[in-house]
């Protein structure tokens, strides 16, 4: 990303007094050099009308590979209840399953901002049980914030949230641990439906949230809610005027078959990378040819 010369002035990030950390000269957006992303960088990123990529990663290879490619924020997202633990839907994953995940991601990347996903069942009771599990991904997945779904209801626990110093980004929209009180996966915030989501944006940032994720809305409501906040948002599949975009990784990267959903685009076919190494692997170990005296002590 290009450096604006209106941000360029900017204090840089002191050196952390505690023997660890980096101190990387803090610019407008999220500037290449920077050694780790903070939540002040994608603020940064909306104010100059620049963009970020965020991507979930659930393992330590794939955060180390999408961290060295520059990906901004890293999602551990629940979506790893249905794209790793093979789960129909995202509300089976456990709070303990998100700890083991958000480790093994904080454990690969160096540079990214990561966030973990409040799963299904561990901060809707109360501001309290929120903090509580949140207070847990950060102290034993080491993660850097955390993803929360809902929406102006969820404004109490957003405030005790951010004042217990942890960072919120907010999921509004299609919210997939709703999807049965939604009725399954549908376009949210149509037509006179808009304002009540631009309403929900309000109220969550005025209680904190550092950043809006906006799931399956409508282009034109996606951008009022844009213009509605100064903080930054995040798109996916709702166009193209939110600060940053995220994609879950495996759709991302063509490892999931089956139909896609109309926002997702691949970039890579890795189903059949895999598939063809795996074939080729099993092919040479039946012929013996695996392995081979350079692979022999
Ligand atoms: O869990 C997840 O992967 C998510 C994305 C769909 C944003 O919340």
């Amino acid at each position: 990303m290009s450096t604006p010369e209106s941000a360029a002035s900017e204090p840089a990030e002191v050196a952390a007094p505690y023997g660890t950390g980096a101190a990387p000269a803090r610019t407008g957006g999220v500037p290449a050099t920077a050694a780790k992303v903070r939540t002040h960088h994608l603020q940064a990123a909306k104010a100059a009308g620049q963009k970020f990529a965020m991507l979930t990663a659930y393992d330590q290879y794939t955060a180390q590979i999408f961290d060295e490619a520059g990906i901004e924020v890293l999602l551990v997202g629940d979506s790893a209840s249905n794209n790793v633990l093979g789960n129909e839907t995202s509300l089976p994953i456990t709070l303990d399953e998100m700890i083991i995940f958000s480790r093994a991601v904080t454990a690969g990347s160096k540079r990214a901002l990561v966030v973990a996903d409040l799963p299904f069942g561990s901060y809707e009771q109360s501001p309290a049980q929120a903090i509580a599990s949140s207070v847990r991904l950060m102290k034993e997945g080491l993660v850097h914030a955390v993803k929360m779904e809902g929406g102006a209801y969820y404004a109490p626990t957003v405030r005790a949230l951010t004042q217990a110093g942890i960072p919120v980004m907010a999921h509004i929209g299609f919210t997939p641990q709703s999807e049965h009180m939604l009725g399954g996966y549908r376009v949210q915030g149509r037509g006179e439906m808009a304002q009540a989501m631009v309403d929900d944006a309000v109220a969550l940032t005025e209680a904190g949230a550092f950043c809006v994720l906006m799931e399956m809305v409508p282009a034109e409501t996606a951008a009022l809610v844009d213009a509605a906040i100064s903080v930054p948002t995040v798109g996916i599949g709702a166009g193209n005027t939110t600060t940053g975009q995220v994609l879950v990784w495996q759709d991302m990267a063509g490892l999931r078959t089956g139909k896609m959903a109309k926002f997702v685009k691949q970039y890579a076919q890795m189903r059949t990378i895999l598939a063809d190494a795996a074939t080729e692997f099993g092919a040479e170990v039946r012929s013996g040819v695996f392995p081979g005296p350079e692979h022999t002590f």
